[in-house]
């Protein structure tokens, strides 16, 4: 079942976050909703404009439309993930989108609450509500490239008056994450005085966090060992995922890890089975490594358990 990403932060606020993965693909949706079925947890699908435009965006439509009706018993939200207005505006049309996300944090502030709130108005004549985002992560996005050494906290001062000027539902904070496999270069960790004086001003209302993949060590070992170069990966503690949670972060954005996991997979499958050329037989191996990687990332996020009690709160 489809609901709006409000539905799903009015059941978790404060106590645990959804999950928000990313995805592509057919073996990445069936192993998304397997693993989400697993744990019973409520979660959200990102589509980037990346993946909108990998082969098309009604494809993709279409799989999560199936995915709906093969796996029945799973309520999600459908998100536009760095929209920029061009690209909610055509989410928010299509009548598919449960919630977009409008990023013009690259924008200066008054430009940034323009665009977004020209996005909110269109979207909740639809139904469809908004993410923003307000302050800048390091690393690399779709749209927009910032150095890490550049990357702008949000302003806690500046969030309030956004959120009030634009009448977003969600605001998407920079609060030393960053995307991609290479957060920090050292020991840098999340910014909790920053999300603290934050949920102080906008009390009750839903955050983001964005670049929450960890990269586990693990996993990028098994990549290197069976032929990868990836050095130097480091990402986010997944056991700051609760403390986040308290504080009013309701979406954590997850989609490095799962790049990580189909790397591995495919990796070690074809260095193992040098003989196969059965495209389904990785692709079994990878939809269970996957379900499995959303299961373990749910029960980080809390999130694990709570797919009953969203039902009984949408069904109201
Ligand atoms: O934040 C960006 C997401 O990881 C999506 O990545 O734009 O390459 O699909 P993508
Ligand atoms: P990661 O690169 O840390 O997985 O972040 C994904 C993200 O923020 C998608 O919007
Ligand atoms: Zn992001």
């Amino acid at each position: 079942m489809i609901v709006t990403t409000k539905k799903l932060f009015e059941a978790a606020y404060g106590k645990y976050a959804i999950g928000a993965y990313n995805i592509n693909n057919l073996e990445q949706t069936v192993g998304l909703f397997r693993g989400n079925l697993q744990s019973k947890a409520p979660f959200i699908i990102q589509i980037s404009k990346g993946a909108r435009s990998y082969t098309d965006k009604l494809l993709l439509e279409g799989l999560i439309r199936s995915a709906d009706e093969v796996f029945p018993e799973a309520i999600f939200a459908v998100h536009l993930d760095h929209g920029d207005e061009e690209a909610a505006m055509d989410c928010i049309e299509s009548g598919f989108y449960s919630s977009v996300m409008i990023d013009a944090s690259h924008e200066d502030f008054e430009t940034n609450i323009a665009i977004t709130k020209r996005v909110v108005e269109a979207a909740h004549a639809k139904g469809v509500v908004v993410e923003a985002e307000l302050g800048q992560l390091g690393g690399v996005e779709e749209h927009v490239k910032v150095d890490e050494a550049d990357a702008k906290l949000t302003d806690p001062r500046q969030a309030k008056e956004f959120v009030d000027r634009t009448g977003c539902d969600s605001l998407a904070v920079a609060i030393g994450t960053s995307h991609g496999a290479f957060k920090f270069s050292g020991s840098q960790s999340l910014h909790f005085d920053v999300l603290a004086a934050i949920q102080k001003v906008l009390p009750g209302f839903p955050l983001v966090m964005h670049g929450s993949s960890s990269v586990p060590q693990d996993e990028v070992k098994r990549i290197n060992e069976a032929g990868g170069k990836i050095k130097g990966a480091k990402g986010v503690d997944a056991t700051q995922f609760r403390k986040a949670a308290t504080l009013g972060v309701t979406k954590v954005n997850i989609d490095t890890d799962g790049r990580l996991v189909w790397t591995r997979v495919h990796r070690e499958f074809f260095r193992d089975h040098p003989e196969v050329f059965d495209l389904r037989k990785p692709g079994e191996v990878f939809m269970q490594a996957y379900a499995d990687f959303i299961a373990e990332k749910n029960d980080y996020l809390g999130s694990t358990g709570h797919l009953d009690e969203v039902r009984e709160l949408v069904s109201k």
